[in-house]
């Protein structure tokens, strides 16, 4: 596998990068991450997915003993270690480190940082042209007064096993209801459907990752003149959707034609969600390309 991995202050390839088998984050999986990519080479929405992982830090009572700036530095070094042409995936976990099996945190004296750098292909056309079928699992996703969704934990036995379910029932991706059986979120991305031009993401409030792709698309439905609003939604409202997509990091916008046996729409990705999709790549790259002659101009 291309790419490069920082681990504990060390760069190298990304095949060969270990982690001992003492670090809490492999033992109880007791850590967070964010996964973020560039545009042109220039990491988008950077400062909102450190801001989460700090939150989600927090969350789980982990200091971390880096700033911002020592934090930007790794990943650029690992980025520039790494070498790849085009687009990459960059992603930064922390976990509670390395020490003797207790829950005790004095057990664990200093968190580990782990950066992955590796390539980002550009989105399969396939997507555009035909959408993807998605499948409503059984699953719950996880009750936020146990591990909150909130967190972007790398305890990620949930939503595998979502995926998994997915997979086996010949679908991309698993979306959950929460235990009042309202929709929340899909295994690795938010929601989206739209009713009478509309776009509609379950609240906050139902127990999801609030994904900084879906806060982002409350500004680029601004530029496009659909309105994107957070509502209460159960499985019914499926059967009633014009249109679904999801949204995340990786897979951008994606439409969404077919969920278990409802064919949504007329079954091919809809108008307002490739609208919404052109407008988040002209964003997308306009910010970037700013974020990179800004920093450019810092250094001379
Ligand atoms: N997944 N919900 C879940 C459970 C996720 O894991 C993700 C992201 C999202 C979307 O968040 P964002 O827009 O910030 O990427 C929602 C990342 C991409 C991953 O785990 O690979």
């Amino acid at each position: 596998m291309r790419g490069a991995a920082f681990v504990n202050g060390t760069i190298g390839p990304l095949d060969t990068a270990a982690i001992p088998i003492l670090d809490h984050g492999f033992m109880y999986g007791e850590g967070v991450y964010e996964v973020l990519r560039t545009y042109d080479g220039e990491p988008f929405l950077y400062d909102p997915h450190i801001a989460r992982l700090r939150r989600s830090a927090a969350a789980i009572h982990l200091d971390l003993p880096f700033d911002d700036a020592a934090l930007r530095s790794w990943v650029d070094r690992t980025s520039e270690a790494a070498g790849l042409e085009g687009d990459t995936y960059i992603r930064i976990l922390t976990t509670r480190g390395i020490g003797d099996l207790s829950y005790d945190v004095r057990a664990t004296p200093a968190p580990s940082i782990v950066i992955v750098v590796k390539p980002q292909p550009p989105p399969d056309p396939r997507l555009r042209n035909d959408g993807i079928a998605i499948a409503l699992v059984p699953i719950l996703r996880n009750h936020p007064g146990s591990v909150n969704p909130m967190i972007k934990s790398n305890n990620l036995l949930n939503n595998a096993l979502a995926m998994q379910e997915a997979h086996r029932r010949g679908a991309e991706e698993a979306l959950m209801c929460n235990y009042r059986g309202e929709l929340s979120e899909c295994s690795q991305s938010n929601i989206f459907l739209i009713r009478g031009g509309m776009a509609l993401t379950p609240r906050s409030t139902a127990g999801l990752l609030e994904g900084i792709t879906r806060a982002f698309l409350f500004q680029v439905g601004q530029d496009v003149g659909v309105k994107v609003e957070e509502a209460t939604l159960t499985p019914a409202d499926l059967d009633t959707a014009d249109e679904v997509f999801i949204t995340s990091t990786t897979r951008e916008i994606s439409p969404v034609v077919r969920i278990d046996d409802r064919v949504i729409g007329s079954g091919r990705p809809g108008e307002v969600t490739l609208r919404l999709w052109e407008a988040y790549h002209r964003r997308a790259l306009e910010m970037t390309s700013l974020a990179g002659t800004a920093r450019k101009l810092g250094r001379d």
